[in-house]
C-alpha cells in the first residue's frame, strides 16, 4: 500500500484551524481521518477547520458531543464527527452504528481513534497531535493508501515541505 508521512508544527489554535481547513478543502468522499492526541491537544479544533474546508454552514458549531458519539453535519460532503472519549466498551461501537457510516458518502473524523484501530479500514489518514507547549502543537500525518497519500501531497503542494 502507498504511504506518506508529514509533520506540521502549529503555533496557535488559528493555525490548526487553517490546517484543518486546507485538509477539508481537499478531502474526498469516503475519507477517514483517525485523530489521536491527549486531552486538549487540538483534535476538535482541527475538526472545526475540516468542517470549514468542507463548507459546513457557519451556523453549525462543531464541538465534541456530550451525549451523542456521532454528530453529522451537512457540507460539500457530509461530515461525520465521532468522539470515542467516553466509550469504554468497544462493543458499544457496533451499537452506535459506526460500521454503517465508515466509508459511506462523506468524510468521517474520529477523535480517540486508537480505541478502534482494529475495526478501521487500513486506507485512512492517521493524524496524531502532540502538545509541545502552551500554544504549539506537532501534527504527525500518516497517509495509508492512494486517497490519503494524495491528500498529503495536495497539502504539500500548497504549503511546501517546510
Ligand atoms: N496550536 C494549537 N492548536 C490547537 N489548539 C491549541 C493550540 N494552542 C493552544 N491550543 C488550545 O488547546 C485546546 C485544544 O482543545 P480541543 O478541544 O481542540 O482539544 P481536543 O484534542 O479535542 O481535546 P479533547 O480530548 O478534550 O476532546 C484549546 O483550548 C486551544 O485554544
Ligand atoms: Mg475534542
Amino acid at each position: 500500500m502507498e504511504t506518506r508521512e508529514h509533520q506540521i508544527v502549529s503555533s496557535s489554535p488559528e493555525e490548526t484551524l487553517r490546517i484543518g481547513t486546507v485538509l477539508g478543502q481537499y478531502l474526498t468522499s469516503g475519507s477517514i481521518i483517525a485523530l489521536n492526541g491527549e486531552l486538549g491537544s487540538g483534535k476538535t479544533c482541527l475538526t472545526q477547520g475540516i468542517a470549514r474546508g468542507l463548507k459546513v454552514p457557519e451556523g453549525f458549531y462543531v464541538t465534541s458531543p456530550s451525549y451523542s458519539i456521532i454528530n453529522e453535519y451537512p457540507g460539500r460532503l457530509a461530515l461525520f464527527h465521532v468522539d470515542l472519549y467516553r466509550v469504554e466498551d468497544v462493543n458499544e461501537i457496533e451499537q452506535i452504528g459506526l460500521n454503517e457510516i465508515i466509508g459511506v458518502d462523506g468524510v468521517t473524523v474520529i477523535e480517540w481513534a486508537d480505541k478502534i484501530t482494529h475495526i478501521l479500514p487500513n486506507e485512512r489518514l492517521d493524524l496524531s497531535i502532540s502538545i509541545l507547549d502552551d500554544q504549539t502543537r506537532n501534527l504527525h500525518l500518516r497517509g495509508y493508501g492512494h486517497r490519503a497519500v494524495t491528500l498529503i501531497e495536495k497539502y504539500l503542494a500548497k504549503f511546501g515541505p517546510a
